[in-house]
């Protein structure tokens, strides 16, 4: 059967803590709907084991509610997307399995989806609300909890990994820095948060010197441990009152150790369309800062609303709307790739 010419594709995405389902319409989105798990908080930190149960319970209606409110009947679907990594091995079994099921008993195609290629294309993600879509090439850098990545990204199956991380991905620093502060999981958004009233040039955290593209964050984790216990031992403190001002220092040096590789790769590639994805990138300082870094090089910034920052399944349908476009079909024995 030939492709068709607008096709609809279901996503599903499983791949940490949320459960995600989406339905793209020719690339525009037609739902997105998300249950996020908060069994997690009292842990400090994702239960892998309770992520998987919590996945097996939110699957169905998750779907469910994605074809209800897209107006789609699950016969009119042309493709099944879903993410098989990297993430969470019980977790992706769920969304894996799943989707498997749905193409066979649909008699459709199964699309299997790279997570961290999904967060930069969700920058190709049509909805109601217009704004600015890139064109290629153009350099992002992919920000989440468990990566870290500054790719060059030629076409929307076209991608080089310029750099990464050699240590810790942004969000863990986030999350690890947080902690550090009292802070309940996941501390990215209220480190953000107290950042906005906070002084970052209060204290001084040492930034890493790594060759080429290559980003480490462990070391400032360790000299943000210090700082914490230093700050806390000196006896006319308030630790309240501190917070904002520990939280911007530390955001600050996470943006620093970003957005010089950035700048780094966008002068040195010639390519002048700077990005940013994944859930870090939803960060107030990173946005407002690659921005003004556009401005000050004469360059253009892409920066995806907050929904589509964090993990989401518009993504993994608009990463399946470009594999169908390609014929890049998947065997319904496509097993999970936890690891790259
Ligand atoms: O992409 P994502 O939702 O899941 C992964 O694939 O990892 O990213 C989650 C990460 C967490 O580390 C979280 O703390 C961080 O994104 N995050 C933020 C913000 N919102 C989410 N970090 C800093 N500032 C934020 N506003
Ligand atoms: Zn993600």
């Amino acid at each position: 059967m030939p492709p068709a010419q607008a096709p609809i594709i279901l996503g599903i995405e499983s791949s940490c803590d949320e459960t995600a389902a989406a339905v793209l319409v020719n690339g525009q989105v037609r739902s997105n709907v998300i249950a996020g798990q908060t069994v997690h908080q009292q842990w400090g930190g994702v239960v892998p084991e309770l992520a998987s149960r919590a996945h097996q319970e939110h699957i169905v209606p998750v779907v469910h509610e994605a074809l209800r409110s897209a107006g789609v009947r699950k016969e009119e679907l042309h493709a099944v997307a879903f993410t098989q990594g990297p993430g969470l091995i019980g977790a992706l079994l769920v969304g894996t399995c799943f989707a498997r099921s749905l193409a066979q008993g649909l008699g459709i195609p199964l699309l299997a989806v790279d997570h961290l290629r999904a967060h930069i294309l969700a920058h190709l993600i049509v909805d109601k609300d217009p704004r600015p879509i890139p064109g290629f090439p153009f350099l992002n850098l992919t920000v989440s909890g468990g990566h870290t990545l500054l790719v060059l990204v030629r076409g929307p199956l076209d991608m080089e990994v310029l750099g990464g991380t050699l240590d810790d991905a942004a969000g863990e620093a986030f999350d690890k820095g947080a902690k550090m502060l009292g802070l309940p999981y996941p501390g990215g958004p209220l480190v953000d948060r107290y950042a906005r009233q906070g002084d970052p040039g209060r204290y001084h955290l040492p930034l890493p010197s790594t060759k080429g593209y290559d980003m480490s964050f462990s070391g400032l984790k360790s000299a943000f441990n210090r700082l914490v216990t230093d700050v806390r031992e000196r006896p006319d403190v308030d630790m309240e009152q501190e917070r904002p001002h520990l939280c911007a220092t530390l955001q600050q040096a996470i943006i620093d150790i970003l957005l010089r590789k950035l700048q780094k790769a966008g002068r040195q590639t010639g390519v002048e369309r700077i990005a940013i994805s994944g859930g870090v990138s939803a960060n107030s300082g990173l946005r407002e800062q690659v921005s003004a870094l556009a401005l000050r090089e004469g360059w253009r910034s892409f920066i995806p609303p907050f929904d589509y920052c964090t993990d989401n399944a518009a993504m993994i349908a608009m990463a399946g709307h470009h594999l169908y476009l390609a014929g890049r079909f998947s065997g319904l024995d496509t097993v999970p790739l936890p690891r790259h």
